[in-house]
């Protein structure tokens, strides 16, 4: 057994003009977990999707296990052993989960001519079991799971067919405490078995805590590879972004006195799902966080705020009495909101980041029928350049932007709107710590110039370190609030939380 599994030399990838990658050397060793970190754009999605035969190299070569390895397709990296969870959607929502797990494997179903759906079923569920998802149920369709559990179906396929090397691209995010245990089970698992793991992830200390190995990539290039020992916080920024990251991450003032304006009300609202008669003001200029476990309603609070999922009981309204029983009314009045679903509900993947950024302020931008194009264009180059949006122009369709750049988008869509309230829920997801500074400091600056937010979030340091105040959800209701104080830290919090 040779104790390289992998190996990439000399690899480039180019899109157009943009240097995706540049002349990219990795080894991935037997038993190694291995990190890949780097900014938005640096090359991690476009080295893996090729290693995993999603994309193809321009030139450069690959071996697997001394072999040489060109995989055409992801089915040919899967029979060479190498599966991968992508960053996107990786699954089908109109099929079932069954059809999701073992597609492309259907003839193995097959009795007399017709493919029976019960062993499918029966063979999914056994690998949904495996990895301790054994709840979701094979034979729904896809669409009716949350975004984790979408993510946990493809981790259940990703491991069916008992690849040696596994690819987990910026998967964390989208899962909750829960659903992270079970994805570091199977990684140490992998780990055991002397198999090789592909680790990509924004967060440094997830990564540290996870990977036996790192590599740092940065504007397609590898810039150096550390092993445990070596791993070091500030180093490993310092490579990515090749500059010391200076300044406040949070806010650091205390200063909450936010005013008595109410801008919105919600009264005893309670949703079809989890939201149960929860009632809170947002005040003029206020960061409210709300924080909880990804099960306990939080997600949910936020579809209800923004009039997508309708209240069975309760209200929103906003301070002249608007109710808020649709997303319409909500953009209307200058609410904006960022999904945690990104790809499926917070952008239009086939259109411009142009026409992404000026959707929500159309009525702005157009008179009399008519889009002012000269606004619309500085509006959006306003939004690039304040998020440093690592694009080739405005006129690139979204889906050719690394995901961390396309949340870059969602947020700017928002910022033009002249928004008063919005509702961000998980805003930051995906991003690099660089622009996660940026955001926070953007959010600050709306707040400071008089903009409400709803900063829904799962990472507690981010709602201790941005709120004026904070609520915590349990199984859907207000279980805690706390004041902005410089005393208030995670483990105060958490047992509101569990
Ligand atoms: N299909 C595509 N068409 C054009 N450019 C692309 C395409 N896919 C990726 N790129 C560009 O290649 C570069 C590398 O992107 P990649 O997705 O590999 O980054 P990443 O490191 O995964 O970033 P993130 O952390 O944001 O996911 C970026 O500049 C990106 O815009
Ligand atoms: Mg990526």
């Amino acid at each position: 057994m040779s104790e390289v599994l992998l190996s990439v030399r000399s690899v480039c990838k180019n899109f157009g003009p943009t240097v995706a990658l540049r002349n990219v050397d990795f080894t991935l060793r037997r038993g190694e977990v291995h990190g890949l970190i780097g900014e938005n754009g640096s090359g991690k999605s476009t080295l893996t999707s090729i290693i995993a035969g999603i994309r193809r190299a321009d030139s450069g070569e690959m071996l697997k296990e001394g072999v040489p390895y060109s995989p055409r397709s992801v089915v040919e990296a899967q029979n060479r052993g190498v599966a991968m969870i992508v960053q996107e959607m990786g699954t089908a929502p109109d099929i079932t989960i069954a059809e999701n797990i073992l597609l492309g494997k259907e003839k193995r179903f097959r009795k007399n001519g017709l493919i029976s759906k019960k062993a499918m079923n029966a063979a999914a569920g056994i690998a949904l079991e495996k990895i301790g998802a054994g709840n979701i149920f094979p034979g729904a369709p896809t669409f009716t799971l949350n975004l984790e559990e979408r993510k946990l179906v493809e981790l259940a396929k990703a491991l069916c067919e008992e690849p040696d090397v596994l690819i987990v691209d910026e998967t964390t995010t989208a899962l909750s405490h829960d659903g992270r245990e079970l994805l570091y089970a199977a990684i140490d698992k992998m780990r055991l078995e002397e198999k090789g793991v592909i680790f990509i992830s924004h967060d440094l200390e997830e990564l540290m805590g996870v990977c036996t190995i790192m590599t740092v990539l940065r504007d397609g290039n590898i810039i150096g590879t550390l092993t445990r020992d070596e791993f070091d916080e500030a180093t490993i920024k310092a490579m990515m972004v090749g500059r010391e990251l200076t300044g406040d991450y949070y806010r650091n003032d205390y200063n909450s006195d936010v005013g008595a304006e109410v801008v919105l009300r919600a009264t005893h609202l309670t949703g079809a799902e989890m939201v149960e008669n929860v009632s809170f003001e947002l005040h003029r200029g206020e960061i409210l966080g709300f924080g909880g476990l990804a099960s306990g309603g939080i997600h949910e609070l936020g579809r209800l705020l923004f009039g997508i999922d309708c209240a069975i009981v309760g209200s929103v309204v906003l301070a002249d009495g608007t109710q808020i029983k649709d997303a319409s009314t909500a953009v209307k009045n200058h609410m904006g909101y960022v999904s945690k679903n990104r790809d499926e509900e917070a952008i239009m993947l086939h259109t411009s980041i142009r026409n992404n950024v000026a959707l929500p302020s159309m009525s702005r931008l157009a008179k009399g029928g008519l889009i002012l194009s000269g606004k619309e264009k500085a509006l959006t180059a306003q939004a690039i350049s304040s998020l440093e949006v690592k694009c080739q122009s405005m006129e690139q369709l979204t889906c050719h932007l690394s995901g961390g750049n396309k949340q870059k988008v969602v947020f700017g869509k928002w910022l033009g709107n002249d928004s008063r309230i919005l509702i961000l829920d998980c805003p930051t997801r995906g991003v690099d710590v660089g622009v996660k500074q940026s955001m926070y400091r953007l959010m600050y600056d709306l707040r400071c110039r008089g903009c409400s937010i709803v900063l829904i979030s799962e990472e507690l340091p981010e709602l201790i370190g941005m709120s004026d105040r904070l609520y915590i959800l349990k199984n859907g209701k207000i279980n805690g609030e706390f004041a902005r104080t410089p005393e208030l830290a995670e483990h105060d919090v958490i047992h509101a939380m569990i």
